[in-house]
């Protein structure tokens, strides 16, 4: 299978950046959102990344204008139809992803098209089972920001057909360039379920006053060579999605670790969300 025609479900930090890496591969992509006022901000995204590249040398102007070319942003999801690859990107929240996958399901006519999520932790077996196709459904989990991390999950359900996971793999691998790491439909897959502790231990001290987050970040980027410490890439990762992924691999697992710090809540309530809102525990 050859896979040309792509899309996107959601334009935000995640959405935005799996775009743009599926229209650097050259692949024709259809971005949905819920509104041309969203749709126009995702464009911006999108477009500021690309200028950015091109600055650092990654791309050259006309690279940028092609990629930029192959983008098509739409609020009808019926216009998906002819979709060989949908990955769903829209925010953290279960039931809107299942009607997402529901609706794509009645969509998308090719019945070899594969139906991904990049959720960051919630179990993929759900989303299948919205749709009458499980075996087309997986994780392809990318990493922020996605243009940059070479990293990407691909995440069998316990239904996914071994062919749909070959064929993601091989087109994550070979199409877009990213290397493809196989994980389990578990709470968390791999990196979050490492990552997200982590994040939620450094915030209890932040919470605490064990220590001060400069400290906290100066420790794990000079002591462990991290490239930034952990309140700074909470920051960056989103508050709101830190929230939604620990909610969810804590209400799996139990695992104390894993447990929202109060702290992160209540910043989360008060639309603190970190770079993307302008200030989570650092000012942007
Ligand atoms: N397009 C293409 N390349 C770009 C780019 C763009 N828009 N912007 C930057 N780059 C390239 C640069 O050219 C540079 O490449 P080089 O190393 O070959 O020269 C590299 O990216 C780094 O860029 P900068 O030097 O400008 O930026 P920094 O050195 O400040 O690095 C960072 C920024 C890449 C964000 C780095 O700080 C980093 O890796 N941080 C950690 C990120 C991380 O851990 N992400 C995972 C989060 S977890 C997640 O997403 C999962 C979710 O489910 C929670």
């Amino acid at each position: 299978m050859s896979i040309q025609r792509t899309a996107v479900i959601g334009s935000g930090l995640m959405g935005a950046g799996i775009a743009e890496v599926l229209a650097k591969s050259g692949l024709d992509v259809i971005v949905r959102e819920i509104n041309d006022e969203v749709s126009a901000a995702g464009r911006a995204r999108i477009e500021k990344s690309l200028t950015r590249a091109v600055e650092k040398g990654k791309l050259d102007s006309e690279a940028r204008d092609a990629a930029l070319g192959r983008l098509r942003f739409t609020t009808d999801i019926g216009e998906l139809a002819d979709r060989q690859l949908v990955i769903e990107a829209a925010s953290e929240n279960e039931d809107i992803k299942k009607s997402i996958f529901a609706e794509l399901d009645k969509v998308v006519t090719d019945p070899e098209a594969i139906l991904a999520s990049n959720t960051s932790s919630m179990p993929i077996i759900r989303f299948a089972q919205s749709t009458s196709r499980p075996e087309r459904v997986l994780g392809v989990h990318f990493f922020n920001p996605a243009p940059v991390q070479p990293l990407v999950e691909v995440v069998s359900s316990v239904l996914t057909a071994d062919s749909v996971r070959e064929t993601a793999t091989e087109f994550v691998a070979e199409v877009l360039g990213k290397n493809p790491i196989q994980a389990q439909d578990r709470p968390g897959f791999i990196v979050n379920a490492l990552l997200i502790p982590f994040l939620c231990s450094a915030i209890r001290m932040v919470e605490s006053g064990f220590a001060t987050k400069e400290d906290i970040d100066a420790g794990m980027v000079g002591g462990c060579a991290h490239p930034m410490g952990p309140i700074k890439l909470a920051d960056m990762v989103g508050l709101d999605t830190c929230l939604y992924a620990a909610e969810s691999i804590y209400t799996e697992t139990g695992d104390p670790a894993s447990k929202p710090p109060v702290l992160l809540s209540r910043m989360v309530d008060a639309g603190l969300l970190g770079v993307k809102s302008g200030r989570g525990f650092y000012e942007y």
